[in-house]
């Protein structure tokens, strides 16, 4: 390329405008339905405190390699990930294609669940919360025939508009308003949630001390070798999928981040904030629901627990609850648009780089595709319902089976290949040399070299053999 041709390029590539709207970018995808409601539930099965400290020791060191690893490919090669891996090495493409399957089939389900926040929200807005917190009240909406297809198209309508404009004015400009008030609302919820006490029907008083407690302190009387293992790969599973790594959009982001950034900084940056969200998020759900429902209401996993526990919580707190339902819906919204965001931007730039399309005119093809996709998702609770147990041994319909192939087993396959690519084959030099660009102090190198050359891919396969059910026999 001549030096006119790469200045060229190098004016037309879209970038965020600096370091801080690359960290809050990189934090809205991150920080999504995994660390609030995936994240406690997680943390409330496995006792509590132990499971928050193996998962920081995890994220500072596992999580570290993994993201660096990805923001630095796509920094290095400028190129979104159906095209960077092959720009390292030729006989890599493949595994270009292979992320790029991943967000979309993320996106087809990530868009119906964020409808059905988009409903929630409103309901608190115009409903009395009893009307919510009836028995069957979810249940009966997501098996409705056109109300989940409609909000659904509302959420990845709104989805495609901040993709539309681009990654600094839109992207950039949208996480720079909505994480620091995503912040904000996770902090005032949860101290409000910490003054609550409630008595139930057989006389039991819990307070917010009680749910402090029943969240933070470890109870080793119930822990074995056994549960330790599951509490380990529980916590490396939901580690993996709450930094968004190995689906493409760190590297799709990456290439977005000017040569002068600090990517050592940034990534502990946004290390931080996803930990720090999954923590208060917390502290926000398991008290308050233990308060309200006990260890019954905990043991609500999933959508259950934010969709059915909560809504009675909610209930429970009176007519204050009505305003707090408002504020936690909106607030899962942001959390779920910012990551959707970054889905959809992951498939538009990919398609942008493979076309030679213009962004407007990719956003809206895309999204239009992904709108009939998503038709097929709503439908499984519905006319297409049928159940298929998984061989991890979870039974799921059309919506678990999509989350299941791309979280557990596409993403580790992928990662695990990631690792062998730059652990073995190009060698841990290559991420290194990126980020110490400009003279930047590289300071955990060594820490990087052992885990992505050793230590993830042992814990990749792990995850990966448990989601194939081959560790079924350890847990009989
Ligand atoms: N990382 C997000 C979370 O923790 C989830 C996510 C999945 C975001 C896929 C983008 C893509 O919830």
């Amino acid at each position: 390329m001549t030096n006119r041709q790469e200045m060229a390029t190098t004016k037309k590539k879209a970038s965020f405008t600096g370091s801080l709207g690359f960290v809050l970018a990189a934090a809205g995808s991150a920080v999504g339905l995994g660390n609030i409601w995936r994240f406690p539930y997680l943390a409330a099965k496995h006792g509590g405190g132990l499971f928050i400290i193996v998962y920081i020791i995890l994220a500072l060191t596992f999580g570290f390699a993994l993201l660096t690893t990805d923001i630095a490919i796509g920094r290095k090669t400028g190129k979104s990930a159906l095209q960077a891996y092959g720009d390292l090495s030729k006989k890599w493409n493949f595994l270009g294609a292979l992320s790029f399957i991943v967000p979309a089939i993320i996106l087809t389900y990530y868009s119906v669940v964020g409808g059905w926040i988009i409903k929630f929200a409103t309901d608190y807005i115009v409903k009395d919360t009893s009307a919510i917190a009836v028995d069957g009240y979810f249940g009966s909406f997501i098996t409705s025939n056109v109300s989940p297809i409609v909000f659904t198209f509302i959420f990845l309508a709104l989805t495609a508009i901040i993709v539309f404009f681009g990654v600094d004015k839109g992207i950039e400009k949208f996480s720079k308003f909505v994480m620091p008030g995503l912040i904000f609302l996770i902090i005032g919820i949860s101290i409000f949630s910490l003054t609550l006490s409630h008595t139930d029907a057989s006389g039991v008083t819990r307070n917010g001390l009680d749910g402090l407690t029943r969240y933070f302190i470890p109870d080793f009387s119930k822990v074995t070798v056994q549960s330790f293992f599951q509490l380990l790969l529980d916590a490396t599973g939901q580690l993996f999928y709450s930094l968004s790594v190995a689906m493409g959009i760190m590297i799709t982001y990456g290439s977005y981040v000017k040569k002068d950034v600090n990517l050592s900084k940034s990534v502990s940056q946004i290390e931080i904030f996803d930990t720090a969200v999954a923590i208060l998020s917390g502290l926000m759900i398991v008290p308050t629901v233990f308060i309200f429902s006990g260890e019954a209401g905990l043991q609500n996993s999933g959508a259950g627990l934010m969709f059915n526990a909560l809504p009675k919580v909610f209930e429970a707190m009176g007519p204050i609850g009505k305003y707090i339902g408002i504020l936690f819906f909106i607030m899962v919204l942001f959390a779920a648009l910012t990551s959707s965001v970054s889905i959809m931007e992951t498939i538009v730039a990919s398609c942008m780089g493979f076309f030679k399309s213009s962004r407007k005119k990719t956003s809206l093809i895309i999204a239009a595709i992904f709108a009939a996709a998503s038709i097929v998702i709503c439908l499984g609770y519905n006319i297409w319902y049928f159940e298929f147990t998984l061989p991890n041994g979870s039974v799921g319909q059309l919506l678990d089976i999509m989350d299941y192939l791309s979280n557990s087993i596409l993403m580790p396959i992928i990662s695990l290949l990631t690792c062998v690519l730059i652990g073995w084959l190009l060698k841990p030099q290559t991420i290194i040399e990126e980020i110490e660009i400009g003279g930047v102090k590289f300071k955990k190198k060594g820490l990087y070299t052992v885990i992505i050359k050793f230590v993830a891919p042992v814990m990749l396969a792990l995850i990966l053999a448990q989601a194939l059910g081959l560790t079924n026999f350890l847990f009989k």
